[in-house]
């Protein structure tokens, strides 16, 4: 694969969050590492899933991405420049380029707005057009999430949540962005829309040539989605692949705890290995201990896995694990 076609490629990313640890005499400073070295890339025109349980990064990885955090550590290479070294100033292009759609669209639509202002902002914010054409612009946007022309002087209290997520996703649209960054969209929606919202948001991305990075807590979310999957433990990845690889081949022992939580419709068929219901505690993120993050919920931990920590490694083509136990027995 050439560099040309790749739009992200992020490199050991970190995040870390400094808290106040310790006695009041004796004042301790530590980090929540939110996200401690990640990297992966994404194709132009691909969706990456980035998957994993609340808490274990998988936001602050995306808002990190955008700038909406500054970066501790790595690299965020994007379409060619490393967004980590840019000053606000220089960011200002690329928060068009990159948007980010929210999992709950009610709190970051401005109650007081009406969507044309809502969808209007980033418009004419980047001058992309004004007057007529603004408006032209904005109720093509709501023709294309399934909206109305009507719909475009009301206000946020006056949709359902699907509709609401509708209206983010045209706000996110509008400035013809290149990446958007999908955090949960449809995890706060009813179960009956989950899968409209999702058709909608992959048909927008073959007309429109978009990217995805798309987050969610649960595998069988983004399986449909997404082409390739990112599984995140504590602020780190075990495990990326293609997603029908992932879903057919997992190898790391959290995906496949993650996978067989995942019921199975159908009731003729019945998964190879049974239920693997995950023991021990979660480590804390507040400066974890050398060695896998996972170690300690792991039914296949040894003691090198308290020990070192795991890198991410290619182990078959296309499919990279950390594991210790995995890599010495492929
Ligand atoms: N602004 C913040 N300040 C301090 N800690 C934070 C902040 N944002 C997130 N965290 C912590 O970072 C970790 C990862 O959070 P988050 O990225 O929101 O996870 P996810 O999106 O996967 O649920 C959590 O332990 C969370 O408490
Ligand atoms: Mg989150």
């Amino acid at each position: 694969m050439s560099d040309k076609d790749v739009l992200l490629k992020v490199n050991n990313l970190k995040k870390y969050f400094p808290i106040h640890g310790g006695g009041l005499i004796k004042p301790k400073k530590m980090h929540l590492k939110a996200v401690d070295g990640v990297s992966f890339e994404i194709k132009r025109g691909e969706t990456f899933g980035l998957v994993g349980e609340s808490g274990c990064g998988k936001s602050t990885t995306g808002r990190t991405i955008i700038r909406l955090y500054d970066p501790t550590g790595g690299e965020i290479n994007f379409d060619g420049t490393d967004l980590a070294q840019l000053s606000e100033k220089e960011m200002k292009p690329f928060r068009k380029k990159i948007q980010m759609i929210f999992q709950d669209p009610y709190a970051c639509l401005n109650s007081r707005m009406t969507v044309t202002d809502i969808i209007g902002e980033g418009i004419t914010t980047h001058k992309i057009a004004s007057g007529a054409e603004r408006q032209e612009r904005i109720y093509s946007l709501l023709e294309h999430v399934g909206l109305k022309k009507e719909h475009a002087n009301r206000y946020p209290h006056e949709f359902s949540g699907g509709q609401r997520q509708r209206v983010g996703i045209a706000r996110a649209l509008a400035v013809e962005p290149d990446l958007v960054i999908c955090d949960e969209p449809i995890s706060a929606l009813d179960v009956s829309i989950q899968a409209q919202v999702v058709n909608m948001m992959e048909d927008l991305q073959n007309e429109m040539g978009l990217t995805y990075l798309f987050i969610a807590h649960d595998l069988s979310m983004v399986k449909h989605i997404s082409d390739r999957i990112g599984v995140m433990y504590l602020g780190m990845l075990m495990e990326v692949c293609d997603s029908e690889e992932l879903y057919r081949n997992p190898l790391h022992p959290y995906t496949k705890a993650l996978l067989s939580a995942i019921p199975i419709p159908d009731p003729k068929i019945t998964r190879e290995n049974k239920r693997v219901v995950l023991q021990g505690d979660v480590l804390s993120p507040i400066d974890p201990p050398v060695g896998c993050r996972f170690a300690s919920r792991c039914p296949m931990a040894q003691k090198v896995c308290r020990e070192a920590t795991p890198v991410l490694e290619e182990l078959a083509p296309g499919h990279h694990v950390a594991c210790h136990v995995v890599k010495g027995s492929v």
